[in-house]
């Protein structure tokens, strides 16, 4: 049984309404006690427009913070990135690690053409499918070229044709290769699915279980690595030996994160930290990255890190590679205010400039969890971050929300009952006069 209140059941015909008109029914419905948080998710009626233009039945926005973790250096070029996500401490690590990287030369990184795949699967294909079918592969692309517009004009388009027996189902898989350019690619793909797929099911005689896109984007990655000398590590550490025995201790939590997938999920969510913030900033498809990313984690059979660390020399290596199916054109990205003013503070990358960077951001997410993790431990750098929040819930604001936080973090007292006390406190004094 569902424990909670009574939900809040919005009326019948709501869905036909303007999105304005919906959320007046909404307002009516929560009552004006929760005016406030009714604001919250429809302040701007341009957004509240262009939300219903982007989603059925909408009622508003949920505005998530957006933040920028400065001080990137990538393959050369300084880099500040914008990142969208509900946690304290997420943007100050990325930051914080990638300060860290910059002073041993930065991030060096790269990417693998854009292409996807376009999947149909055929159930009760004859005996000789495949082979006939491998012998259209000139018909079956004359019919995608027209639905790929001007995708082969700007570098893109058909990149192959594959046929895989699933033995476990009896089905055929037809995958055909696209290189997307700089789209997520997602519309494209499914409509080279369904447009070939009658030509598919003559040929094996079979018929359709399904036509779409594979979010694996096993063949569309990213990976960035950099190469920290122990001496650019011990300005954090204290000492060369400390530096040292660091980034030991960093490749014994990588190769923990590989034997133990428990432990793995937790590392790898660090990783996502970064990337599904870029992803998030960018209006791009975040369960698709985040799908892709478990995914390769499981190619060996086993889950594993999705990152490397290793020792050469005198420098602590750091490695991460990845699907990653960012789009800058087409969908959300490109459309949504935010994500345009996102992609223009980027220097507008295009996807592969969009995955090269999320290989880096992810990367410098996990030096600074595994860093932190591995010294003092997380809790105080991330308390310090979350009291302000703490204050907040307890009522706390403007000026007084530093005070409160400032005192909890003197005490190491962490909750609401204690924020509530010291904001007490804080308004019988009046310090936040
Ligand atoms: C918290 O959001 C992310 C970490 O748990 C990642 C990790 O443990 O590696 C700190």
């Amino acid at each position: 049984m569902v424990v909670g209140n009574e939900p809040r059941l919005l009326p019948e015909g709501f869905r036909k309404l303007p999105p304005e008109a919906r959320r007046a029914r909404l307002l009516e419905l929560l009552g004006e006690g929760a005016l406030g948080d009714f604001e919250a998710t429809g302040r701007d009626a341009s957004l509240v427009e262009l939300a219903g233009l982007m989603v059925e039945n909408s009622l508003g926005y949920a505005p998530l913070p957006l933040g920028i973790a400065n001080g990137f250096l990538i393959d050369g070029r300084r880099l500040d990135i914008p990142m969208a996500t509900e946690e304290p401490s997420v943007i100050a690590a990325a930051a914080y690690g990638a300060r860290i990287i910059a002073k041993g030369g930065g991030f060096v990184t790269r990417a693998t053409d854009p292409v996807m795949a376009s999947q149909v699967f055929l159930e009760g294909a004859t005996a000789g499918s495949a082979g006939r079918i491998r012998a259209a592969e000139a018909r079956i692309r004359a019919i995608a070229e027209p639905l790929l517009g001007s995708l082969p004009a700007r570098g893109g388009g058909w990149r192959g044709l594959r046929l895989v027996e699933l033995p476990e189902t009896g089905l055929l898989k037809v995958e055909i290769s696209i290189d997307v350019r700089d789209a997520m690619g997602a519309n494209i793909l499914n409509t080279v699915a369904e447009g070939v797929c009658p030509l598919l099911e003559e040929l094996s005689g079979g018929r359709r279980l399904m036509c779409i896109l594979s979010n694996a984007a096993l063949e569309r990655r990213g990976a960035a690595s950099f190469a920290l000398p122990f001496q650019a590590l011990a300005t954090v550490t204290g000492s060369l030996e400390k530096a040292a025995e660091t980034a030991r201790r960093i490749v014994l939590a990588t190769a923990l994160a590989n034997e133990d997938p428990t432990r793995g999920v937790t590392h790898n969510k660090g990783i996502m930290n970064g990337v599904s913030a870029l992803a998030l900033a960018t209006f791009n498809d975040t369960r698709s990255i985040e799908a892709a990313a478990h995914a390769w984690a499981s190619r060996s059979g086993a889950y594993r890190s999705l990152s490397s660390f290793r020792i050469e020399g005198e420098c602590l290596v750091g490695e991460l590679e990845l699907p990653l199916s960012f789009g800058s054109v087409g969908g959300a990205a490109a459309f949504h205010p935010a994500s345009r003013l996102v992609l223009e503070l980027l220097g507008n990358p295009g996807a592969t400039g969009l995955a090269r960077i999320a290989a880096a951001l992810g990367l410098a997410q996990n030096f600074a969890a595994l860093l932190a993790l591995v010294t003092g431990g997380i809790q105080r750098g991330h308390m310090r971050y979350h009291a302000p929040r703490i204050a907040y819930m307890a009522g706390a604001r403007g000026p007084e929300i530093a005070l409160v936080a400032a005192a909890m973090t003197e005490e190491r007292q962490f909750h609401l009952d204690r924020a509530r006390e010291i904001l007490e406190r804080v308004r019988r004094e009046g310090k936040a006069r």
